[in-house]
């Protein structure tokens, strides 16, 4: 089957005003305007399968959401081709707009002074989603999470989360074959990203869609995507499955320890203290990021041992977190 969606050799260019200090600076950009050219996304191939979920990764201002403003019609390439099952999404927007749902995290695309389900009825109107459908899709919402008392609620009146969640479900609405999510869990608590993580996945599973996800949550990688494409100032690093890249870590163990201390303040000892080891901390574990093929985890916790009180020890492979970290701080080797 082709794919849904490609990009071959995409490129987009800004150019933006090279603007000069202060008053005279400024006095001088009236008259000859200096500009310079950004590439945000720097010749990007990429072919994605109906109903696979995959995460486009990458730093701040790597270029993921000039991507997909691409995919989803709002801009169009400086060069190179973009087709979304079939179609060329810069020069079908209204044909382009029926396929795809987008959200962007912490934008509602929702009407504010609305209830809900009022904003519900009007996407039915302007998708033109049959009653059957539509009724359908509300009893699927209700199985999946407890829409009833969102539904009778105004956005201005929702938590974030639950705004989230109300985007999420909007961009459902009319079954598009593509939901792009730009930051969807961005700002929510561990119990929303859970619900909303739950609610991605049933979607995808039950109405096979392809879902094009931003985040720099790792929690959300882990619980939704098998495959990662990574971006960083423009340029596609990695293209693959997320275990093929860990396989790259084989050596790496992360040795993870619990002290009655404050983990943020020991880690931040531990780092002074082994200078070549990545060392993370939350409140449960202390972690620490041993390479064995140059060090023996049994001497890392022994030397460990001897400035903490170590009450509980974990050894686990490479996380998502620390291979994302490593490939940006390193990249592919
Ligand atoms: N409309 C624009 N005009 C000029 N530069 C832009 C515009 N949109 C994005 N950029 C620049 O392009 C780069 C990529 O931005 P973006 O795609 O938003 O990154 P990301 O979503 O990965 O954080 C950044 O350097 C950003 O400043
Ligand atoms: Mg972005």
């Amino acid at each position: 089957m082709a794919p849904i969606i490609e990009l071959k050799n995409v490129t987009k260019e800004f150019k933006v005003l090279n603007r000069r200090e202060g008053l005279k600076g400024s006095l001088r950009d009236l008259f000859s305007r200096d500009y310079k050219t950004v590439r945000a996304v720097d010749n990007i191939s990429m072919s994605i399968e109906q109903g696979e979920i995959i995460g486009y990764l990458g730093p701040n201002g790597a270029g993921k959401s000039t991507t997909i403003k691409m995919m989803t019609g709002v801009l169009e390439p400086t060069s190179g081709e973009i087709t979304v099952d079939g179609t060329v999404p810069y020069y079908n927007r209204a044909k382009n707009a029926q396929k795809i749902g987008v959200v962007f995290g912490q934008r509602s695309q929702l009407w504010w002074a609305l209830p809900l389900v009022e904003s519900f009825k009007l996407l039915k109107d302007i998708y033109m989603i049959e009653d059957k459908p539509y009724k359908d899709m509300l009893a699927l919402y209700q199985s999946l999470v407890d829409i009833e008392p969102l539904l009778h609620k105004t956005v201005r009146q929702m938590s974030l989360g639950q705004r989230t969640l109300s985007d999420i479900l909007a961009a459902f609405l009319h079954d598009p074959k593509i939901v792009f999510l730009d930051e969807p869990t961005i700002g929510l608590d561990v119990s929303m990203k859970s619900k909303i993580r739950t609610l991605i996945h049933a979607l995808n599973k039950e109405k096979n869609t392809t879902v094009i996800l931003t985040t720099h949550d790792m929690g959300d990688v882990d619980a939704l995507c098998r495959r990662i494409a990574i971006i960083d100032k423009g340029k596609m690093l990695y293209d693959n499955d997320i275990e093929h890249l860990k396989g790259f870590f084989g050596s790496y163990r992360t040795l993870k320890i619990r002290t009655d201390g404050d983990h943020k303040i020991q880690a931040e000892a531990i780092r002074a203290e082994l200078p070549d080891f990545s060392v993370s901390a939350d409140d449960e574990w202390i972690s620490v990021l041993v390479d064995e093929d140059r060090q023996k985890v049994i001497d890392v916790l022994g030397q460990l041992q001897k400035s903490y009180d170590i009450r509980d020890m974990q050894l686990n492979e490479i996380s998502t977190e620390e291979v994302i970290r490593k490939i940006y701080e390193e990249g592919v080797q």
